[in-house]
């Protein structure tokens, strides 16, 4: 694992780019894969995304009308399972949908996600619409400047999005900011490998198959390449984990998932 790179660049990948071109940078690697985005999920992991996905939202451990936030929530798949798990406890509707007429339908979600690009928000709204959840919010934002005010938010989840933001620190910063003091801080990221000989397995999965899968399915294997090497560049489980804590949040915990290939960081802030 390579250390971060100097202030005024970023990594994209094994690339240390110009810090304000990663940005656009990601933008183009997530339009690109938007609409192949769940499907490939699933080709690459063999479904295993859905149970990190699970065993997260496990640990979360929403309760109804709870002020949920997923940042960099994608097309949706923390968020739907928020409101499932909230649902099953409270019994009840999250959140209500204000028909003010038919081109000014108001949300008053429980469950905001809140992406930097908007084709991949769309997709979730469509899978919202085709399931019919309106207890989500969809709110285009960055990570590292989130359009919400202080102490708002009960709990703060990230999955699969932390590593991709310009500046990790910022979006720690920022996940400290909008959480109300006693709220809750889950991020689920790819991470390193802990048992020996799945790393060399994981190397040549990830090297050798995984472009491959993104180049016949996806029509694109550069964003596949970037997504493989932007993992081995994100911070190792207790670097991260001092990262959390230098942004002010408490009493941070780690759980591995399927040997260390991803973890879960879970904060307080007190
Ligand atoms: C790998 S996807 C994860 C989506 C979803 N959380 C999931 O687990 O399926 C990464 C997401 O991070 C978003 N993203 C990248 N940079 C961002 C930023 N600075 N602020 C907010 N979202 C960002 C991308 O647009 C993309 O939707």
């Amino acid at each position: 694992m390579s250390d971060s790179p100097p202030d005024h660049t970023a990594s994209f990948g094994f690339r240390d780019v110009p810090a304000n071109e990663k940005e656009k940078l990601v933008r183009g690697v997530f339009s690109s894969v938007a609409r192949n985005y769940d499907l490939m999920n699933d080709l690459m992991s063999g479904g295993v995304h859905r149970l990190w996905k699970d065993a997260m939202v496990a640990w979360l451990n929403p309760q109804p009308r709870l002020k949920c936030l997923d940042v960099a929530g994608g097309t949706g798949d923390i968020a739907f399972r928020i409101a499932k798990a909230a649902r099953k406890r409270g019994g009840a509707q999250l959140g209500k949908v204000e028909t003010g007429g038919a081109t000014d339908k108001k949300i008053d979600a429980d469950i905001t996600v809140c992406d930097i690009n908007a084709e991949m928000l769309a997709e979730g709204v469509k899978r919202a619409e085709v399931l019919g959840e309106k207890s989500i919010g969809w709110v285009a934002g960055d990570a590292q400047a989130l359009p919400m005010p202080d102490n708002s938010f009960d709990t703060y989840t990230i999955a699969f999005g932390i590593r991709n933001v310009t500046s990790i620190e910022k979006a720690l910063e920022e996940a400290q900011r909008v959480l109300k003091p006693g709220g809750r801080f889950l991020c689920l990221e790819f991470s390193q490998v802990v048992v020996p000989g799945l790393d060399v397995l994981y190397d040549k999965f990830s090297f050798h198959i995984l472009p491959k899968l993104g180049e016949v399915v996806a029509g694109d294997r550069d964003a596949y390449q970037y997504l493989v090497e932007s993992i081995r560049r994100f911070p190792p489980q207790a670097k991260f984990a001092r990262m959390i804590e230098a942004a002010g949040l408490s009493q941070v915990k780690i759980r591995n998932l399927s040997g260390g290939i991803a973890a879960m960081h879970s904060a307080w802030k007190i």
